[in-house]
């Protein structure tokens, strides 16, 4: 199962959001679990190296050939982390997508940025949304997911704003952030089986 966690923006959560959804995929046995860091400012290895969870093998080098030879392995768990815009290594890894997760912030002007990736994504492929660093309650929360729902892009979680997600590897993995990364794996799968 290839899971691609990609955004044409940069800084809206596809690493943190990579890195939680291979934490959880470990800890719910759905290894071997393989962790691609396609994006060479390597965000992804260095969260990895200050804070190497079980069960996970990081794969880093990004380059065409480094993310498909993971991709194109039969079993296991593979999670890819893209950088931002929309190079070769971004479309090599959506074109070999089982799913494909969109991290996305709440409001203004995200909408066509998602809707950018979701272009290069081929339209047999599952692809969600997940809101990050959302803030409960607002009414920009609320317009962002009426948004999606209209457009019939499912929104496959909604990670709240908090300090400890925030924080990176240097607190390690929130509780917090592993319990909504959980939902995320379990409506990704739903999709995918
Ligand atoms: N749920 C969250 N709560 C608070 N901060 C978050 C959350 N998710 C992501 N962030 C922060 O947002 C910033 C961008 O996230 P990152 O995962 O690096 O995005 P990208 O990989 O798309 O550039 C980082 O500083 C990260 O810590
Ligand atoms: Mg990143």
């Amino acid at each position: 199962m290839n899971i691609v966690v990609s955004n044409v923006k940069g800084g809206v959560g596809k690493t943190t959001t990579a890195v939680y959804l291979a934490a959880v995929a470990a800890r719910r046995g759905r290894g071997p679990v393989s962790l691609v860091d396609a994006d060479p400012q390597g965000a992804t290895a260095e969260w990895y190296d200050a804070d190497p969870f079980e069960g996970v093998q990081l794969i880093e080098g990004p380059s065409v050939r480094t993310v498909t030879k993971a991709m194109d392995q039969p079993d296991g768990f593979v999670v890819v982390d893209t950088p931002p815009g929309e190079g070769t290594i971004v479309r090599a890894a959506l074109a070999r997508a089982d799913a494909v997760i969109i991290p996305t912030r709440a409001g203004g002007v995200e909408p066509n940025r998602v809707v950018a990736t979701l272009e290069m994504t081929p339209r047999n492929i599952p692809a969600g949304v997940v809101i990050c660093s959302a803030r409960l309650g607002t009414n920009d929360l609320e317009a962002t997911v009426a948004w999606w729902t209209e457009l019939k892009v499912p929104v496959w979680g909604i990670i709240p704003e908090r300090v400890s997600i925030a924080t990176g590897p240097a607190a390690g993995l929130s509780t917090e952030g592993i319990r909504h990364y959980s939902g995320v794996l379990k409506k990704v799968s739903s999709r995918t089986r």
